[in-house]
């Protein structure tokens, strides 16, 4: 045998023992064994560089070093499921499932609570791993997924040539806890629970030390859908064969269901016997079995309509409200926070809980010194739920809310109809200044690294930068003035931030901080006006045409245009040169009967979801926009528009295209 088959037989035959050990549960050979196997093939690689395969079993030890991971697009894009924690709204979906598919049979799954991946397998071998990211484009972690020994790096069996596979990357208990307990060893802090210490195992730039924590992963959705089989319980059946670590019935990780008792008995068995699992699950899911009826159902904006996850009730616990302080937000908006007795609480201890607003104390009935119930739900944050009224002290106080903004002593405000308490102290106050520019130099926005927020606090403290615009005059002599300040962590600093200048415009509107335009809004706005400037001179009826925008938006939007001190900010932007228009890619420059058309999609349609359709008018160019105006090009009308859309199409001359219009007009 050539060296070559030689290196090709030791991956073949630990690959198997591999997926033996790891996803059948069943090894055939010991560890040591296993290792002089691995040590061989180690010592023939590392001879015959030329040899060199990025998913050979070597890789599982890691080794690769990553400085930053690229963003990449999601071949499909990454929904998340809608949410319930009542049996009755369970029930509800399964009537309004039938009413739409009557034939519709259920599948129930465990809802792992871990990090949603996405892995790509072109011939059989893993070519690339993406983090949900925003659920267009995540990160590219292929370098660390692959020292996750339950993923497989070859498939076995048949498989389709070019295919996408979804799951949960989870870090089982006894891992964290060992983790843990060595980080408490080495004075370093300790993760939260296994949910954060797998999602920041993943972001480790040196993967030797993601293979060293013992990360597991469970997959679960096969795409495109029907790729493998036309039910998803069939998928998940032939993704086991190609050696894939799916839910087994055999271990009730999933179960056909047909009726909504088999799904409470599922739900229940599992909200008792969770506690006996190695790794958490935050829930079960529940999906519509076939891919056909999947169809039929379709999406919502965000999630897709033939699944949803029934959330298990959170951990509850007793303690003792403290003190109540005050904390000054971005927008200015005052949240009071509840200072608790420590209590331990789902992994953590519990120290602090927010309050909302004034309407949760009151609605509370809350008094200082009382004895609460907190509860840690999905979410990190915990939350005070109750009050225990029998054992209120008889000296317990009111709480009163405070009066004066707690950092600039500006009186508060309670607008009509809102239920938080602002500090109108909009420029001065110290909290609203810096938590604006800590929102602009943040990942989701500008990702401008080298500063923190106490850098940001410190700045705004010495006067030197009042907002995001200022950041673009700072220079190095300034900052290599203050205490602490290094010449490396200054010219960090600075490249960070003339980096930040090739930031995408609708990074950069988000980055603004307008209230309500979070990062979709700001994505569908950038999309929409093209750029900053066209947005700036939008009217209200303008942006209320943006396909979802409502009218509460569309108000913050206008207004932020109309103020002078923003006014102030966007100069200082224009001048520093930062992105304030989209740059056209190659795929939005397709030339199409329909390019910069401004469409409306109303009715239902045989041949394309509304999402479909509305993904194909973005695609060759077009623009979906929400409601008929003067200024709309087309109306696709779809079996049910209703006769008023269609009257106001009509009286304002807008074409109206049938889906068959449509396909033909764009030869689909
Ligand atoms: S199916 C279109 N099945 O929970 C979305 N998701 O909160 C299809 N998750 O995005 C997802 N266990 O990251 C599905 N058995 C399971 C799951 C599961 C955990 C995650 C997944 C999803 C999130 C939604």
């Amino acid at each position: 045998m050539g060296i070559k088959e030689k290196i090709e037989s030791l991956r073949d035959e630990l690959h198997k023992h591999n997926r033996k050990y790891y996803i059948e549960d069943a090894p055939v050979i010991s560890d040591y064994e296993f290792d002089m196997l691995l040590k061989e093939l180690e010592s023939l690689e590392s001879a015959h560089p030329e040899y060199a395969d990025a998913n050979s079993p070597s890789v599982r030890v890691g080794g690769g070093i990553t400085k930053s991971f690229n963003t990449v697009q999601h071949h499909y894009s990454m929904l998340s499921l809608s949410n319930s924690y009542s049996l009755e709204e369970i029930q509800e979906w399964i009537t309004r499932v039938q009413k739409k598919v009557p034939e519709a049979t259920f599948v129930c799954e465990l809802k792992y609570d871990g990090v949603a991946i996405g892995i790509r397998y072109e011939n059989g071998v893993l070519t690339q791993a993406i983090t949900r990211g925003d659920g267009t484009q995540g990160d590219d972690i292929t370098v660390n997924v692959r020292t996750i020994r339950s993923i497989p790096l070859k498939l076995t069996g048949e498989f389709p040539k070019d295919f996408e596979i979804r799951g949960e990357i989870v870090m089982p208990h006894a891992a964290f806890k060992n983790l843990n307990n060595k980080r408490t060893a080495a004075g370093l802090s300790t993760f939260a629970n296994p949910r954060n210490c797998a999602s920041g195992t993943l972001k480790l730039q040196d993967s030797s030390e993601v293979a060293s924590r013992g990360l597991d992963a469970y997959l679960y959705h096969v795409l495109p859908e029907g790729v493998i089989s036309p039910s998803h319980r069939g998928a998940i059946f032939v993704a086991g064969t190609m050696g894939f670590k799916v839910p087994l019935k055999k271990n009730r990780f999933i179960e056909e269901c047909e009726s909504i008792d088999q799904i409470i008995d599922f739900i229940s068995h599992w909200d008792a016997a969770r506690k006996d699992l190695p790794f958490d699950i935050d829930g079960i899911v529940i999906k519509v079995d076939s891919y056909s009826a999947q169809q039929d159902l379709g999406f919502t904006a965000k999630s897709p309509r033939w699944a949803i996850a029934y959330k298990f009730k959170a951990e509850r616990v007793s303690t003792f409200l403290n003190e109540v302080t005050y904390q000054v937000g971005r927008t200015g908006a005052i949240t009071p926070v509840a200072n608790l007795e420590p209590v331990w609480l789902g992994g953590t201890t519990v120290k602090r809980a927010s309050l909302h607003n004034n309407d949760q104390i009151e609605l509370l009935n809350l008094y200082l010194g009382d004895s609460v119930f907190v509860e840690k739900g999905g979410e990190i944050i915990p939350k005070v739920v109750g009050v225990d009224l029998d054992k209120r002290a008889a000296d317990a106080t009111e709480i009163r809310f405070i009066k004066e903004c707690p950092e600039c002593a500006t009186t508060l405000v309670r607008k009509d109809g809102e239920a938080q308490h602002y500090c109108l102290n909009i420029e001065s106050c110290p909290p609203q200044v810096s938590g604006r520019i800590e929102h602009y130099i943040s990942r989701k926005a500008m990702d401008i690294t080298g500063i923190g927020s106490e850098t940001v606090q410190l700045f705004v403290e010495k006067g030197i930068i009042s907002h995001p615009g200022d950041l673009y005059s700072l220079t190095f002599d300034q900052l290599i003035a203050l205490e602490g300040f290094k010449k490396k962590s200054v010219q960090n600093i600075l490249e960070g931030i003339v980096q930040s200048k090739e930031v995408p415009f609708e990074r950069v509107l988000f980055g603004l901080g307008i209230r309500h335009v979070g990062a979709t809004v700001a994505k569908k706005l950038a999309k929409y006006f093209g750029s900053m400037f066209a947005l700036a001179e939008a009217s209200i009826e303008d942006i209320t045409a943006v396909d979802s925008i409502g009218e509460a938006i569309a108000l913050e939007v206008h207004s932020y245009f109309r103020s002078e001190k923003n006014a102030v900010v966007l100069d200082a932007l224009v001048v520093a040169g930062v992105q304030l228009e989209i740059v056209q890619t190659e795929q939005s420059r397709i030339e199409s009967p329909i390019t910069g058309a401004k469409i409306v999609v109303s009715g239902v349609f045989e041949r394309f979801s509304r999402n479909e359709l509305k993904d194909t008018i973005e695609k060759y160019g077009g623009q979906n926009v929400g409601s008929i105006s003067g200024k709309t090009t087309y109306v696709v009308a779809g079996e049910g528009i209703g006769p008023s859309k269609m009257n106001k199409a009509e009286s304002l001359g807008v074409s109206i295209l049938s889906e068959q219009d449509f396909i033909e007009l764009l030869n689909l």
